[in-house]
């Protein structure tokens, strides 16, 4: 029997590899993706190679583009964030992979599968969740559930004994834990979990500090067509390219640092670091797309039903009845959603200083408080609010009676 390893190429997958060969003598196969991480994908075939996968039990695939158009540009059209702040950059990552195990695994004709998340966390909910979600019949395999590797020490011994090389660097304990795309880098655990303490400059990665980013404002136009950006002042870009174009000026101007603590969906609080330059200026310049190309009700319905959505995101139900109605609902209110934003980057701060559609609602003539339109008469807002307030006239009229 074979079964399908989310293999990154690092130490920890590596000793998972070696510990699946050798405590369930099963054919090992390896799959490694490119969703934007920054890690060259090659070493992983090699190191991979050097612990005895066959060629052909290598897969390696990038799936940048495919994570952007397919699971990133769908969740900002809901304006997706898990509780009032966190943009779900490792949430919206878990299902892609674990569609692609699966794939594979039916390629192969494996039965099993195997991840690499810890048994405290999120990511393992997310990433079974999707597998079984799409082979329902699947083995899972989930090694740090299941070993007898406690401690550091432990794991480095059982890399020695089984010739797995260990960088220097990774010997002693990692100072916190990261997980990485082109949406977002994430730090968790060790110097981060005391929540009363400041995150160490050291952690951040992805973004200059807003006290370093230039003093000059950077201005930019975004375009967007049917909810999904699709320019930047002008330039036609895929969406990989997109985000990472994004990403950039993010990180030039100091964008997108977040520390939280945020609720897991298995129970406990957890404090992390999360620097997302690129969403963090597409999530306000998406919002100011809808503003005025979406209808005062549509627009409320999405932000209504948007917590819920990314909720299930976050809890790892993306293949879910759901979550794909909540999506068709959002995928049609985005129809007209079309136009430019610009927006101010300076020292953090993302500013929309502009905004225009050809299917813009916005009507100047009506809403202008010089004299104007004849679609809107002065003298009906006058029964407008009368009608209105007979609820809370009554409601009044009763508390003078009752006294209450
Ligand atoms: N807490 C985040 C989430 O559940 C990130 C989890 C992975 N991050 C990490 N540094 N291991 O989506
Ligand atoms: C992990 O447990 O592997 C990372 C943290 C999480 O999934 O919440």
């Amino acid at each position: 029997n074979k079964v399908v390893l989310a293999y990154s190429g690092g130490l920890d997958t590596s000793i998972i590899l070696k510990w699946l060969q050798t405590t369930y003598n099963c054919e090992v196969v390896t799959f490694t993706a490119d969703l934007g991480q920054g890690e060259e994908l090659e070493p992983a075939r090699a190191k991979a190679e050097l612990l005895g996968i066959k060629p052909e039990n290598i897969f390696i695939e990038d799936l940048r583009e495919e994570f952007v158009r397919d699971y990133v540009f769908p969740m900002f059209r809901a304006n997706a964030v898990y509780e009032g702040v966190y943009l779900l950059g490792t949430s919206i990552a878990r299902p892609l992979i674990a569609k692609k195990q699966i794939e594979i695994a039916e390629a192969v004709g494996a039965d099993a599968v195997c991840h690499g998340a810890t048994g405290k966390g999120n990511d393992q909910v997310r990433f079974e969740l999707g597998y079984y979600a799409l082979k329902p019949d699947v083995t899972v395999i989930a090694p740090w559930r299941e070993w007898d590797l406690r401690s550091r020490e432990q794991l480095i011994a059982f890399a020695e004994a089984h010739q797995i090389p260990i960088a220097k660097d990774k010997r002693g304990e990692s100072p916190f834990s990261v997980d990485a795309n082109l949406l977002h880098a994430s730090s968790e655990g060790k110097v981060l979990e005391d929540p009363a303490v400041e995150v160490p400059d050291y952690v951040y990665s992805r973004t200059l500090s807003p006290e370093e980013a230039p003093d000059q404002p950077t201005l930019i136009t975004i375009g967007f067509e049917r909810g999904d950006a699709v320019s930047v002042d002008g330039e036609r870009l895929s969406p990989a390219s997109l985000l990472a174009k994004l990403n950039e000026l993010g990180r030039a101007n100091g964008i997108g640092r977040l520390d939280l603590v945020e609720n897991r969906f298995v129970g406990m609080k957890s404090r992390g670091m999360y620097e997302t330059p690129g969403g963090t200026i597409l999530l306000p310049a998406h919002r100011a797309i809808e503003s005025i190309t979406l209808d005062r009700g549509a627009a409320h319905l999405k932000d209504a039903l948007m917590p819920q959505y990314a909720e299930l995101i976050y809890n790892g139900f993306w293949f879910s009845p759901e979550r794909e109605m909540l999506q068709a609902l959002i995928d049609k209110s985005q129809e007209m959603v079309t136009g430019e934003v610009r927006l101010k980057l300076y020292k953090g701060g993302v500013h929309v200083i502009g905004r225009t559609s050809p299917n813009s609602l916005y009507d100047q003539e009506l809403v202008t408080f010089e004299e104007g339109a004849v679609a809107y008469d002065h003298r009906d807002a006058a029964g407008f609010i009368k009608l209105n307030a007979l609820r809370l006239r009554t409601l009044a009229q009763r508390r003078k009676v009752s006294g209450g």
